[in-house]
C-alpha cells in the first residue's frame, strides 16, 4: 500500500521543502541553536546527529512549529512558518523525543483525537486510522491502553498519530531511543517504507548506524551549530582512510586517523602491551569525533 504518490530521490528533484536560514533560538542568555542554515530535498531522508544538548529537539521543535525562535527564517512546502503557521502545520507531523500520547486512553482513542485535532472530517477519520493502523501493523493492538504498549508498539502509534493528516514531511525524533534492537530494526523498515512512499523524512539521532542505515544526508550539529554536513560516505571520507583505536591503560578510548594501513601498523607497534588495539577502515562515528572531539554518546 501506498500513502502518497511514488517517492522521488533528491537526486532527480532538487525541490526543497525545508529551508532554513540564521536559525538562532535563546533560552535566556543561552542560544540552543545558533545560526542553522539547512536544505532539506522533497523526498529526502534528512538526519540530525548529535550529542546530548546539540541543540536537536530545539531544531526539530522550531521547525515544527512547536515552538517560537528568535532569529532567521524557516520556510516550510513554500510557507514562512513565521507568517503562516496554519499553512506550514498542515504540511507537517512530528514523533517527539518524549511520548506524547495519552497513556491513559486506548490506541484508537489516541488516534480519534488525533483526527479531531487536524480537523479531519468526520466521515473520514476512521478510513484513516484503519489505512495506517494496517500500514504499520497495529491491528490486534488498537484496543489496548497506551499505557500497556511496549516502547517500540507506542512509538507506531505516535507514528500513526502524526501521519493522520497526511503531511508531506515527517520530523522524528530520535525515534528509536530505548528501543531493543529488534524493535529498532522494525521502525526502521517502516521510517525507510514511509520515506520511499513519499514522505520527506526528518529524524535526529544519536545513534550513527541508524544515520548510517536510513538517511540519504547527516548534518552534524553541535553546541547549537551545523558543523559538517553531507552523505553518510562524503562525512566518512572526509578523514583519513584508517583508524587505530585503542583504550589505554586507565580504560580511555582514544582514536588517532591514518591515510594508509602502513602508517597505522607503525603507529600501532608504538602503543603499549597493556593497550586494546583495533586498527580498521574509518567510519561516520570518526568524522564524528574528529570534529566534536567526543562520541555521540559522550558528554
Ligand atoms: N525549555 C528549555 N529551557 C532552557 N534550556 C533548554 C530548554 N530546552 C533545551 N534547553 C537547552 O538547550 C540546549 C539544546 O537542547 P536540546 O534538547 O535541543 O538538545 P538535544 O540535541 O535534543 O539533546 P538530547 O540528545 O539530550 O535530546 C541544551 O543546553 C538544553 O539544556
Ligand atoms: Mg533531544
Amino acid at each position: 500500500m501506498s500513502l502518497q504518490s511514488v517517492s522521488i530521490g533528491r537526486k532527480e528533484n532538487m525541490e526543497k521543502v525545508i529551508e532554513v536560514r540564521g536559525l538562532v533560538k535563546r533560552f535566556g542568555d543561552k542560544a540552543a541553536v545558533n545560526g542553522v542554515d539547512l536544505d532539506v530535498y522533497k523526498g529526502e531522508m534528512f538526519a540530525f546527529l548529535g550529542p546530548n544538548g546539540a541543540g536537536k529537539t530545539t531544531t526539530v521543535r522550531v521547525l515544527s512549529t512547536l515552538t517560537g525562535f528568535d532569529e532567521g527564517t524557516v520556510i516550510v512546502d513554500g510557507h514562512d512558518i513565521k507568517k503562516h503557521p496554519d499553512e506550514a502545520k498542515t504540511r507537517i507531523g512530528v514523533i517527539q523525543q518524549h511520548i506524547s500520547l495519552d497513556k491513559d486512553l486506548t490506541v484508537w482513542e489516541n488516534m480519534m483525537q488525533h483526527t479531531m485535532y487536524h480537523k479531519i472530517p468526520k466521515s473520514e477519520r476512521q478510513s484513516r486510522i484503519d489505512e495506517l493502523v494496517e500500514y504499520v501493523g497495529l491491528g490486534e493492538y488498537t484496543d489496548y491502553m497506551v499505557s500497556d504498549l511496549s516502547g517500540g508498539w507506542k512509538k507506531r502509534v505516535s507514528i500513526v498519530c502524526a501521519l493522520l493528516h497526511k503531511p508531506k514531511i515527517l520530523f522524528l525524533d530520535e525515534p528509536t531511543a530505548g528501543l531493543d534492537i529488534q524493535a529498532r530494526r522494525m521502525l526502521w523498515d517502516l521510517i525507510r517504507r514511509l520515506n520511499m512512499d513519499g514522505t520527506t523524512t526528518f529524524l535526529t539521532t544519536h545513534y550513527i548506524e541508524e544515520a548510517e542505515a536510513l538517511c540519504h544526508r547527516v548534518g552534524i550539529i553541535n553546541k547549537g551549530r551545523i558543523i559538517a554536513m553531507g552523505t553518510p560516505q562524503e562525512l566518512t571520507d572526509r578523514i583519513v582512510k584508517v583508524a587505530v583505536e585503542y583504550f589505554d591503560s586507565s580504560g580511555v578510548t582514544k582514536y588517532n586517523y591514518f591515510k594508509d594501513r602502513e602508517s597505522a601498523n607503525a603507529y600501532a607497534t608504538t602503543l603499549t602491551a597493556q593497550d586494546r588495539v583495533v586498527i580498521r577502515k574509518t567510519s561516520l562515528e570518526d568524522c564524528f569525533v574528529e570534529l566534536t572531539g567526543t562520541t555521540v554518546g559522550g558528554m
